[in-house]
């Protein structure tokens, strides 16, 4: 939504098509530019087809936010190879693939800006969530690699890496559910409010972020004011990292 208040075309792909038509319909509303596109981002398929049905539809593409990503709160001994590779198969392998696959549409088209949102989580680890600190630091290390071989091959594209603290989002639900939504939650239940204050009081600021402060960070990365900025992490977190 911030990148199409900025003048964006945007493409809305995720798994939940529900999600993504709402999300396309908020912005089509306010006057902005969007569509959606099925993605699941695990699948290579997908991608592939994903970058095709973007350059049918808009000819290019300068800008990748790769974002969907699953947390799951298991103690280790607890944690199921098949938990541990469902995690990492969104959060690390979808990165790749993502990037992988939009890499040369944003080299034809002039150039660009990929944007993988980590985490605090691959700054530091966190007791009980061994699998997303572990996606989260890949996905850190991944951007940095990524943006160096871009600047050597002075192709015009810088990949950088936002790492959120607490935002307020249903991710902290599913964390609890095994990286899924309980059927009928919503962002009013009890175990939201009792985060939220656990959050706030863990927040040097004092409250939790909202989606839009991540957004914004975006926008400043993908933007003409960051031409000298690629491969860094712009932490986002209330403080949190600071000491
Ligand atoms: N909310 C926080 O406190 C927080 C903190 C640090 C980092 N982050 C990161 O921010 C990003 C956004 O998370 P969020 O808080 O909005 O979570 P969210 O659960 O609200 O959103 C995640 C989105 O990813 C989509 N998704 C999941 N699996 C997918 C797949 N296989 N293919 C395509 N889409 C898929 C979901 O449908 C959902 O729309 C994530 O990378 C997350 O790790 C969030």
């Amino acid at each position: 939504m911030a990148l199409a208040r900025e003048g964006a075309a945007v493409v809305v792909a995720d798994l939940d098509a529900t999600g993504a038509d709402e999300t396309c319909a908020v912005i089509r509303a306010s006057g902005g530019r969007a569509d959606v596109l099925a993605l699941d981002v695990t699948e290579e398929g997908d991608w592939n087809a994903a970058i095709e049905a973007v350059s049918r539809r808009h000819g290019e593409l300068h800008i990748l936010v790769n974002n969907a990503a699953l947390c799951i709160r298991s103690p280790l001994l607890e944690t199921s190879f098949e938990t541990w590779r469902r995690q990492n198969a969104v959060n690390l392998d979808g990165v790749f693939l993502g990037t992988r696959a939009a890499l040369p549409l944003i080299v034809a088209s002039g150039g660009g800006s990929i944007v993988n949102i980590s985490s605090v989580a691959g700054l530091k680890g966190i007791a009980g969530l061994s699998g997303y600190c572990a996606s989260k630091g890949g996905v850190r290390l991944f951007t940095k690699a990524v943006a160096l071989e871009c600047a050597a091959a002075r192709n015009k594209v810088r990949v950088n890496v936002i790492c959120p603290g607490s935002i307020e989002t249903p991710i902290w639900v599913k964390m609890m559910n095994d990286g899924v939504l309980p059927h009928g939650s919503n962002s009013d239940t009890a175990l939201m409010d009792e985060i939220r204050s656990a959050s706030a009081e863990a927040t040097p600021l004092g409250f939790s972020g909202a989606p839009d402060d991540i957004a914004e960070g975006v926008i400043y990365l993908c933007s003409e004011a960051a031409r000298f900025v690629t491969g860094a992490e712009l932490v986002i977190d209330g403080g949190v990292f600071a000491g």
